[in-house]
């Protein structure tokens, strides 16, 4: 009997993505909050890669959606669908305007993996651990994202890549695998590949672009970067652990190994509640100093003051001392 090799395997898994009309199997990563907007979404795509629209306030969604699709000149591109900020509403734009790919995050999914599947959306998931690859298997995902602990914004596990990613990739061969921390360069690509990936995925490395909507002194902050921390810090409303580089507000309230007080953290999970009713809005972060314990999870786009990066989350991957540059996105895919 034939045996496909490894490599024929992970090229037949991405036969469904180029039929979408994706090039290369890179990702951007969808970052919330208006981090990647429309404008870095369609660069992307357009230079043949999935770009990621970032999940945005439901008031915005819709014409968000719309003005990618422009800017993508036709290209594919995906949304990405925090869980625990999707509306039903963010759910009916995304079929309306017939997009093509959806990455799931942080929660089950798999109600909506069925329910996008009916409209032929090509849905991935980010997962951060062995049982949650497998829970997404069972439900019928099209692809998965596997998140190393190296990674920026929301760490969903606790192992590193080079640990995690083999383990998943030998679940299946079936479905492509992006890899998913770290991931910046040509060499950091072929090493997830021989680790099992099939497809790379960054936040960061696109987050230092000039399509991003990360504020100036965010990116300025990043590039200077050597260091980064994981804390629960910027919680408030979504309590989970984040990479982040640190600024006067979490040397204000952290600790050295990144933990806040407990009752800072109970704060952070009593607030709960408010995130599907508070809107995603930038300005909500506007308010925050480094010394008043209330920090949302929202990052630092354009429109905000400068002076809020010592106050809001500077969500980036532990490698971010390895970018010292600005460079389009055209140029990273
Ligand atoms: C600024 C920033 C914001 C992020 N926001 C999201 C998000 O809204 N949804 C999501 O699925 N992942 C988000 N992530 C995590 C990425 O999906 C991905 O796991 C991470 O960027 C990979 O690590 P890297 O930043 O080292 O490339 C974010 C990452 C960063 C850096």
């Amino acid at each position: 009997m034939h045996q496909q090799s490894d490599g024929g395997r992970r090229k037949a898994a991405l036969r469904k993505l180029e039929s979408l009309g994706v090039q290369y199997p890179i990702m951007q990563a969808g970052m919330g909050g208006g981090i990647a907007g429309p404008t870095l979404a369609a660069a992307v795509s357009a230079a043949g890669g999935i770009g990621t629209l970032g999940l945005q306030d439901v008031s915005t969604w819709e014409k968000v959606l719309e003005q990618t699709k422009i800017q993508a000149g036709g290209r594919p591109f995906s949304v990405n669908l925090l869980l625990p900020y999707t509306r039903s509403r963010h759910i009916d734009a995304v079929i309306r305007q017939n997009i093509p790919m959806a990455t799931l995050f942080w929660g089950d999914g798999r109600p909506l993996i069925q329910q996008l599947h009916r409209y032929e959306v090509f849905v991935f998931k980010q997962v951060g651990s062995k049982s949650e690859a497998e829970q997404a298997l069972d439900a019928g995902i099209d692809g998965l994202i596997v998140q190393g602990f190296e990674a920026g914004g929301h760490v969903r596990g606790n192992q590193r890549l080079n640990a995690i990613l083999p383990e998943i990739a030998e679940l299946t061969s079936t479905i492509p695998i992006f890899a998913a921390g770290g991931v910046y360069t040509a060499q950091d690509a072929r090493r997830a590949i021989s680790l099992g990936a099939s497809g790379v995925c960054t936040g960061t490395r696109f987050l230092l672009t000039p399509e991003s909507d990360a504020h100036e002194a965010y990116r300025q902050r990043l590039l200077a970067a050597d260091e980064t921390i994981v804390t629960r810090l910027f919680g408030l409303g979504w309590p989970e652990a984040h990479r982040v580089v640190p600024n006067k507000a979490t040397q204000k309230w952290c600790r050295k190994d990144g933990t806040i007080p407990t009752w800072l953290q109970a704060l952070n999970s009593a607030m709960t509640f408010t995130r599907k009713i508070v809107p995603m809005k930038a300005s909500l972060a506007a308010t925050q100093r480094p010394g008043l314990p209330i920090f949302s999870p929202i990052a630092p786009v354009r429109e905000l003051p400068a002076e809020l990066v010592e106050a809001t989350a500077l969500y980036a991957g532990e490698h971010v001392g390895r970018i010292r540059d600005i460079v389009p996105a055209r140029v990273i895919v």
